[in-house]
């Protein structure tokens, strides 16, 4: 039988020449699942990996949906934590076995369940299936959550029961974070891709071998640095994550940030750059500038921003470029006064 990841997608499948309609039993199923993996692939390939709903969802009714009243007793969130367990039950519903895995943490072992109650986005801005329509609301509560975590565990764990971004919804692991907490240098990407969603560790595709090899070069190892994303969920497709997303997520980049506190910080392409700085030019201007990274606490950070080795990837003969940032970075890690 020829496979199907031999196929091109939409080529018909004809494994059987005497067509299905001769086949009876065991082999007209075998022919019918063979169909239905050849539609999945083809489903895979062109982007769609990932549904949210099981229908489609007319936002603007829900928005138009007077806000739900918050707990009378506790006077705090209560409704929205209520609802938030909801979300999740409803949410485990909403989305298919396949497209779910334990939240896993930096060892890659499954995430624990925490005490402390974590900030939500409140109860009016989340649908039946946990999906949440972005708004200020949910940046708020992730700062609020961001904020309370003193430990990079606890970061992590507050970040696995963080219910105020879709994209966990369609991702299959948390992908929180790689390297030692004392890290001297630390890397920030823009989002994991596949292989990251499926193994629950950043940066350990193509670009990751990459970055792996540009690490080595100036005489590390990828043991030596803490290596994380602004945004820590998978984008179905691995689409840009939207404007919203971004800013929800950037709380905890920020925090983890502060709880690293590396020497040296560097951003993996202009999306993480002008997500974490404010910038606004592309990549190949703000690539080499040495600035400050203010703390929350006290303090700042040297930091740089670089080319995202997947572009170096696409455009080999940039590498020259990313080279030399990280001949600065080498520097600067070396002399305190450097940068
Ligand atoms: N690209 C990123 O920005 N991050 C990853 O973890 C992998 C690829």
């Amino acid at each position: 039988m020829r496979h199907n990841r031999d196929m091109e997608p939409g080529e018909p499948i004809d494994d059987h020449p005497a067509g299905d309609a001769q086949l009876a039993g065991p082999s007209r199923e075998m022919s019918v699942a063979a169909g239905l993996e050849a539609l999945l692939d083809f489903y895979v390939s062109a982007g769609a990996d990932a549904w949210l709903e099981s229908g489609p969802v007319d936002a603007f009714a829900l928005t138009a949906r007077p806000p739900v009243a918050r707990h009378p007793q506790s006077g705090q969130n209560q409704g929205a934590q209520d609802q938030g367990a909801q979300n999740h039950a409803a949410r485990h519903d909403a989305v298919p076995a396949s497209l779910r895995a334990a939240q896993t943490g930096p060892g890659g072992g499954p995430a624990q369940e925490h005490a402390r109650p974590v900030a939500q986005p409140p109860a009016a801005l989340t649908t039946a299936s946990g999906a949440v329509l972005p708004g200020d609301e949910a940046v708020v509560a992730a700062r609020d959550a961001a904020r309370t975590a003193a430990t990079l565990e606890e970061l992590r764990e507050t970040l696995a029961r963080f219910e105020g971004c879709n994209l966990r919804l369609t991702a299959k692991s948390l992908v929180f974070a790689d390297g030692p907490a004392n890290a001297p240098l630390m890397f920030v990407g823009e989002a994991p891709g596949r292989d990251e969603d499926l193994r629950g560790v950043p940066f350990v595709g193509r670009s990751g071998q990459l970055l792996d090899r540009m690490i080595e070069a100036i005489g590390l190892t990828r043991g030596d640095v803490y290596i994380t994303n602004v945004v820590p969920w998978r984008p179905p497709g691995n689409r840009t994550p939207s404007p919203q997303e971004t800013e929800i997520c950037k709380p905890f980049v920020l925090r983890q940030i502060e709880l690293v506190r590396p020497r040296v910080l560097v951003f993996l392409g202009g999306a993480s750059a002008k997500a974490l700085t404010g910038a606004q030019e592309g990549i190949l201007r703000l690539r080499g500038r040495w600035t400050q990274m203010p703390l929350g606490d006290d303090g700042a950070i040297k930091a740089v921003a670089t080319l995202h080795p997947a572009y170096l990837l696409r455009n080999p003969v940039q590498k020259r470029l990313a080279w030399r940032d990280f001949l600065a970075v080498r520097e600067a890690l070396g002399s305190p006064q450097a940068g």
